[in-house]
């Protein structure tokens, strides 16, 4: 069975950007691949955060995953700290990194912009990405248009790890984008991101989305509600065609051509439509969180499965690369 490897930073809870770009496909992968998934807090830390509250963050986006269809059942749910092997492998693909590929990557690059002293941690962040992948020996990873650059230099350096090392070790993985590859922000401009506050979140509640919802960006052109307006261009029809369904979608979009609903009646129609949706993935969340022992096993039980398999991949890594093996006994778990 192939393997598929996913990672998403413990940002609280999912928002529409993260769920449609990446955990809605994960959901549907769990059911036909052998898939790891996991919590990201090492490249939480990169930027600036708030350690007492990184727990809950980690917690909520656990939750969140488990509301949204992720199955421990059929894939591994894991926190990324939890397996320790995440950053032995990181170091040794660090020496095979160059400094100017890390350099070029775009993320690194908007992210260093907004910082007056650039850590090193974000800088290596892509290489950390690939020992998340390669621990697993993943074949597949699917994610948003973001992640696309590093999945690349991913590939790179399993090409260059393999040459000096060992040429079958690792797999090149493929990156996996589905149709939601860039969830526009309500801003209507920027990618949808916790970051720039232009989110709906995945377990906001009726209020809380008619709230967001309201004042979000439309066609810039539909100034007066006789203006008609180009669906094509609005993000609020964007919207429509993942919650709405399709003859819905067709009726909003010849009303706003011939402006025979104002934006706020399309937004209405939308929000009712995202209710319809997000209701069980909210009720989902309420029970688990009044089970909050049930999720910390669920991530135990990830991190006991995902370990087994990253102790194999670091033995094979450290053979190949000349390192020592240890005369100690192995601590007994
Ligand atoms: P993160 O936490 O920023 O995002 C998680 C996933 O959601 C996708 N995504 C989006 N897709 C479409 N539109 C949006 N507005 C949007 N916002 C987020 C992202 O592309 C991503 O797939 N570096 C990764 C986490 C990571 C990882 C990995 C991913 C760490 N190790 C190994 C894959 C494999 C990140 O920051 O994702």
């Amino acid at each position: 069975m192939r393997r598929v490897f996913s990672g998403i930073q413990p940002s609280g809870e999912l928002h529409l950007g993260n769920y449609l770009g990446a955990v809605r496909n994960w959901v549907e992968l769990q059911e036909q691949y052998d898939c790891y998934f996991c919590i990201v807090d090492y490249h939480a830390i990169t930027q600036d955060y708030d350690a007492a509250a990184l727990p809950a963050r980690t917690f909520d986006m656990a939750v969140s995953l488990l509301a949204a269809g992720i199955d421990p059942s059929h894939c591994t749910l894991f926190v990324q700290s939890h397996v320790h092997e995440h950053t032995e492998l990181a170091w040794v693909f660090n020496t095979v990194t160059p400094l100017g590929d890390l350099e070029r990557m775009t993320q690194f690059k908007d992210k260093s912009k907004r910082q007056e002293s650039v850590l090193a941690g974000l800088l290596n962040y892509p290489v950390l990405q690939a020992a998340d992948v390669l621990l697993y020996k993943a074949d597949l990873v699917p994610v948003g248009e973001d992640q696309v650059q590093h999945i690349e230099l991913m590939r790179e350096i399993v090409r260059k790890w393999n040459a000096k090392f060992g040429s079958d070790v690792f797999p090149e993985p493929e990156a996996m984008v589905g149709k939601a590859r860039r969830i526009i922000g309500l801003d209507g401009q920027a990618k949808m991101s916790k970051s720039l506050d232009n989110t709906i979140g995945l377990l906001d509640t009726p209020d809380q989305i008619w709230e967001r919802l309201r004042p979000a960006v439309t066609d810039p052109a539909r100034v007066k509600r006789t203006d008609p307006g180009t669906p094509e261009v609005c993000n609020i029809y964007n919207l429509h065609k993942y919650f709405s369904p399709s003859d819905t979608v067709t009726h909003v979009a010849a009303q706003c051509r011939s402006a025979g609903w104002g934006c706020i009646e399309c937004k209405r129609v939308l929000a009712d439509n995202m209710e319809r949706t997000l209701t069980d993935f909210r009720h989902r969340a309420a029970e688990l969180r009044a089970h909050r022992e049930r999720v910390h096993e669920i991530l135990d039980d990830g991190a006991r499965r995902a370990t087994a398999v990253a102790r194999e991949t670091m033995l094979e890594v450290r053979r190949h690369m000349g390192l020592l093996d240890s005369e100690q006994p192995q601590t007994p778990e």
